[in-house]
């Protein structure tokens, strides 16, 4: 049987994670969107028109190089804000969501935007403190010039512009289950997620 889940939430809440594990329990495709957002704003550094960059953007680009830097990050949720931009990337996600055998996608606006008809919707939250403090560890475990100080000043920075923007701002769908990570191991998060979907899905899914 096929199904979809959305998996949206703020940044470094453990959407991805959780989004992989979900993914090879049910066997399903996943796509990290943030990745498009990231490649497009990655372009805009060298000055490149980002509703362009939007709708000349290739799979490829989504392989090449670190795409998960502080930088792309900020500049992402930058071009984000744009409508077009944002209509750009729409038929590629929708389309990997209607895929035959299912899949999981994680961001911000899936839920409400891409896939209001997913089966499960999860919105993934932690505290400002705690998310910041994960990120602030992967980006130092490779090797990254970063400070604490900074790491949270660009969690909540991009929080706010993510939640405020008009057009597909972040918020959980009506329907959506909220998992709060901020005192739970990975392992426990993925526990409780698998059992949101799990329930979720019509008997002998
Ligand atoms: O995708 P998103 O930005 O929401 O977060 P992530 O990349 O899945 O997780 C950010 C970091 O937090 C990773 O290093 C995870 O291993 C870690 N994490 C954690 O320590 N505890 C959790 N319950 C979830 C994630
Ligand atoms: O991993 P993290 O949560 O820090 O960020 P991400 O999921 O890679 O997303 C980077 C940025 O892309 C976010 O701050 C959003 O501005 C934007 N984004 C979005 O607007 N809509 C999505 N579906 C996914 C990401």
């Amino acid at each position: 049987m096929s199904f979809t889940v959305a998996i949206d939430g703020p940044a470094a809440a453990g959407k991805g994670t959780i989004s992989k594990a979900v993914a090879a329990h049910f066997g399903l495709a996943h796509l990290d969107t943030g990745l498009l957002y990231r490649a497009v704003g990655r372009r805009t550094l060298d000055g490149t028109d980002p509703v362009e960059a939007a709708r000349s953007l290739t799979a490829e680009e989504l392989e090449q190089g670190d795409l998960r830097t502080a930088e792309i990050a900020q500049a992402a949720s930058k071009v984000a804000v744009l409508p077009e931009v944002r209509a750009a990337l729409v038929d590629f996600q929708r389309s990997f969501a209607r895929r035959a055998g299912g899949a999981v996608l994680d961001g911000r606006d899936i839920g409400t935007v891409i896939c209001p008809e997913a089966e499960v919707k999860l919105f993934v939250t932690a505290s400002p403190e705690v998310r910041a403090e994960r990120r602030y560890l992967e980006l130092v475990g490779k090797g990254a010039d970063v400070t604490r100080a900074q790491v949270l000043a660009d969690v909540r920075e991009r929080d706010a512009r993510d939640a405020e923007r008009s057009t597909a701002p972040m918020k959980p769908a009506d329907d959506a289950v909220l998992l709060d990570t901020t005192d739970l191991s990975i392992e426990a998060a993925l526990e409780k997620a698998i059992a949101v979907i799990q329930e979720k899905l019509p008997a002998g899914g």
